[in-house]
């Protein structure tokens, strides 16, 4: 059976296409890249985590699945669950686009629990062919804002759609996406990334007193714009400020900031939710959410116990790099999740607890050269699936090599990933910090996530080197020099296991 683009798409439909199948799964399964710990489509294409949250004690993970080809032209949204960030159950897609209000994309969207139920708000998309003259900004396009709840996050009530796109403000284009809840003195408050019709990206603000019925409340912008759209915008309360993380595109690159071709920042707002007055703080730079090449799109929730945890999509769209698995029938992956906290005034993002249960041996090193000659040792032995914790004392210079041709180094006070063989386009990323006394580095099979000086910037990037020793692929690399103390502890770490489910397991 083959989908074809700009058509619904049902279950059945899907159905019929999964069980055709099984050799595309089978071959894909077993392609090089794929990752030992991280989530990733089955075949296909992800981009977004959507509608995350914490359901009686088990969290619900979803994201923006195209199954059917590694290029994302569909979106549908697939579920897996998990209790512990580290064994999951796959249970395929749940929200398909079936309907006239979303049938050319599930877009993306999140969840909102209370008592024990779950509502999900999404951006239904409708592309129109009706008419030659459509530029598909001010007109051809239908973005449909979607309410549906469950009490499981596997069976849906029906979709009830709320807000099409002639009920946006009037000064506002067709590009209105991604839905966001936040609860605030007894009142919902939805945040919808937009564009405006000169051009101007900032977040519509709607409020609700029962999640149903949704009126247009205020707006969210900066004074000197930012890029032409915001995407994914996540509005929340952490540690008694009000914060904004949104994804705006089109922001030029300034020195070493905003090296990515679209952006993930973090704003810090002063509101007032009772008369609708909000205003950015506004920044020269705003903080980069991740500074590596491969990040867009997170969303975060704030779980049981009160922790605010972020997912990202480790990919980006419209990159200048690939990555060489799309030609295998894959592509993309989930960060891995992180906390955030404010730290005197500033976002600081760590992994989550959770995650420490991959670890497994463990080697430490006390003095730069053990860590030099156990480099070669790790080469060997260790495989490129290893989480590194470095200190580091009196650091003026520093280089680490991670696979061959990709090396983070440390030099005049910036902090530079560069890749060269195996970066696939991917060239160097920049962070300019104070002083370098910390690198958690969590490296998969094609992918390294860098946690510097304890949260204050992360580096994530997909990477294809061959890591191997003398050519093998069997080897992680990890080799320090600088002008610093420093000390380090190795971990091998162990995989994610994904269990594939299906509707009626459950
Ligand atoms: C961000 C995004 C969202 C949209 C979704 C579609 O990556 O463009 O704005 O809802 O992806 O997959």
């Amino acid at each position: 059976m083959k989908i074809e683009k700009y058509h619904k798409v049902t279950r059945e439909d899907y159905e019929e296409w999964y069980k055709e199948n099984e050799g595309l799964r089978e071959a894909v399964g077993r392609e090089e890249h794929r990752l030992a710990y991280h989530l990733m489509p089955e075949t296909g294409w992800l981009n977004d985590p959507n509608g995350l949250m914490e359901l009686d004690g088990v969290y619900h993970i979803y994201y923006q699945y195209d199954p059917f080809d590694a290029e994302g032209l569909l979106k549908l949204w697939n579920h897996c669950t998990t209790r512990d960030f580290i064994h999951y159950e796959n249970w395929g897609p749940v929200l398909f686009p079936d309907q006239d209000f979303d049938a050319h994309g599930v877009y993306s969207g999140s969840a909102f629990v209370e008592n024990g139920t779950a509502h999900f708000f999404y951006t239904g998309n409708v592309k129109y062919f009706d008419r030659p003259d459509y530029d598909y900004i001010t007109a051809g396009r239908g973005s449909n804002t979607v309410r549906v709840d469950s009490r499981d996050g596997e069976h849906f009530s029906e979709k009830q759609l709320l807000m099409t796109t002639a009920d946006y403000p009037a000064d506002i284009s067709c590009h209105v996406r991604d839905p966001k809840i936040l609860k605030h003195d007894g009142c919902y408050y939805m945040a919808l990334g937009a564009r405006d019709l000169e051009s101007h990206g900032l977040v519509l603000l709607y409020r609700s007193e029962d999640l149903r019925n949704w009126e247009y409340f205020s707006r969210i912008r900066t004074k000197t714009p930012l890029g032409y759209m915001w995407e994914c915008p996540d509005l929340f309360f952490l540690d008694g400020q009000l914060c904004l993380i949104c994804c705006p595109q089109g922001v030029p690159k300034a020195g070493l900031n905003y090296e990515n071709v679209h952006q993930c920042v973090f704003m810090k707002v002063d509101g007032d939710f009772r008369t609708g007055e909000f205003s950015v703080r506004e920044e020269e730079v705003y903080h980069s959410v991740d500074r590596g090449f491969d990040f867009y799109a997170p969303q975060s929730f704030e779980d049981e116990r009160g922790r605010r945890i972020l997912i990202g999509w480790m990919g980006i769209p419209e990159a200048d790099y690939t990555n060489p698995t799309e030609k295998d029938g894959w592509q993309h992956a989930l960060t891995l999740p992180r906390q955030l906290r404010i730290k005197d005034g500033r976002l600081i993002q760590t992994p989550l607890e959770e995650l420490k249960g991959l670890r497994r041996q463990q080697w430490s090193f006390e003095r730069a050269e053990s860590f030099n000659s156990a480099g070669e040792m790790l080469r060997r032995e260790l495989g490129p699936v290893f989480e590194a914790e470095l200190q580091f004392s009196d650091c003026r210079s520093m280089n680490l090599q991670l696979r061959r041709g990709t090396s983070l180094t440390w030099e005049d006070g910036v902090l530079t990933l560069s890749m060269e063989e195996g970066g696939f386009g991917r060239t160097r990323r920049h962070g300019v910090l104070g002083k370098l006394e910390k690198l958690q580095i969590f490296s998969d099979v094609s992918s390294l996530e860098i946690f510097v000086n304890g949260g204050e910037q992360v580096f994530s990037s997909r990477v294809y080197a061959d890591c191997g020793h003398d050519g093998e692929k069997t080897g992680g690399y990890l080799r320090l020099e600088g002008d610093c103390e420093a000390s380090g502890t190795v971990y091998r770490l162990g995989g994610f296991s994904v269990e594939k489910r299906k509707e009626n397991d459950k």
